[in-house]
């Protein structure tokens, strides 16, 4: 991704810093982990360099509010969201995933073995002093596991924003290969959203309300303007849209032939999202935009 970076601790704590600086109320952590498994352990791990950098962020700027991206993706070997088994019920896990880049196409994902891992990455995340915990990992249920294992874990004030409408998105390409988390077999169409169905979209909006989600996300954001839109007639919590990877580079990539003014372009993709009745708006351009708005 042009421009962006994987950070070190002590260069995310510097970043954080200079963010807040420019008057971004906010950041969300992504991490990387050193080693990646099958139960997603970088994720939970209470020394998890996420965990860890929200510590040290916290330590030195202390009023930037830290949001987590709650997903196994980056964090199993396989580069699949939740927990992954043979379909045929065969014997161990290994089968599906012991050959990366095969084309294993009897595999599924476990659900509820899935909602376990996300619920404790959630209140290991919140323990670390994440303030706001944001699922992106789609599976069914997961607003209201996790709601149930931060208040159990008296953690009843960290909200959650959760991607409600997460649609299955060539868009995020660039991410991917920065986080190195695309899956090593099949693709995210088994959970992430159908790019054709609004309806769809609405409906599992509604559900994440309903099983507890305080504020909601639309994601990619500029294809879909017409979600955000719909989503602000129908529900009245706060609407976030997440101006995604494969976005951002568009943009970067044309600028950088000089076919567009980069930043003229970049203020009316933002400004679209905004029209659109999104509130809250997740952006690599952030520091960029606040620079210019100041
Ligand atoms: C993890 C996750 C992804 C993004 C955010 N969280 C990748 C994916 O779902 O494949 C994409 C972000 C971006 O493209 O900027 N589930
Ligand atoms: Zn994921």
């Amino acid at each position: 991704m042009p421009g962006v970076f994987n950070l070190s601790v002590d260069e995310a704590v510097k970043e954080a810093r200079e963010t807040y600086s420019l008057g971004v109320p906010a950041v969300i952590l992504f991490g990387l982990p050193e080693k990646k498994d099958e139960v997603a352990t970088g994720a939970w791990a209470d020394d998890g360099i996420v965990q860890q950098t929200t510590r040290a962020i916290k330590r030195e700027v202390p009023n930037l509010i830290i949001l987590g991206d709650v997903c196994l993706c980056e964090y199993m070997s396989h580069g699949h969201c939740g927990v992954v088994r043979p379909a045929s019920g065969a014997q161990s896990l290994g089968a599906a995933v012991a050959a990366p880049g095969a084309a294993v196409t009897d595999y599924e994902i476990v659900n509820d073995a899935t909602l376990e891992l996300l619920a404790r990455t959630s209140v290991s995340l919140a323990r670390a002093g994440v303030d706001i915990i944001a699922p992106s990992d789609m599976m069914d249920g997961r607003v209201a596991a996790i709601r149930k294992a931060l208040d159990e874990a008296r953690l009843t004030n960290t909200p959650i924003l959760s991607y409600a409408a997460k649609f299955a998105s060539g868009f995020y390409g660039p991410f991917r290969e920065a986080a190195d988390s695309a899956p090593q077999f099949g693709d995210r169409r088994s959970y992430q959203m159908d790019p054709a169905n609004l309806r769809e979209a609405m409906r599992e909006i509604e559900l994440d309300i309903e099983e507890g989600a305080d504020m909601i996300m639309i994601k990619p954001a500029m294809p879909y303007l017409d979600v955000i839109a719909a989503a602000r007639e129908r529900v009245d919590v706060p609407l976030a849209a997440y101006q995604v990877s494969g976005e951002y580079a568009m943009i970067e990539a044309a600028a950088r032939n000089n076919w567009i003014d980069r930043d003229r372009v970049m203020m009316e993709s933002l400004l679209s999202i905004r029209r659109a009745g999104a509130s809250i708006i997740l952006t690599y351009y952030a520091k960029d935009a606040a620079r210019l708005l100041s």
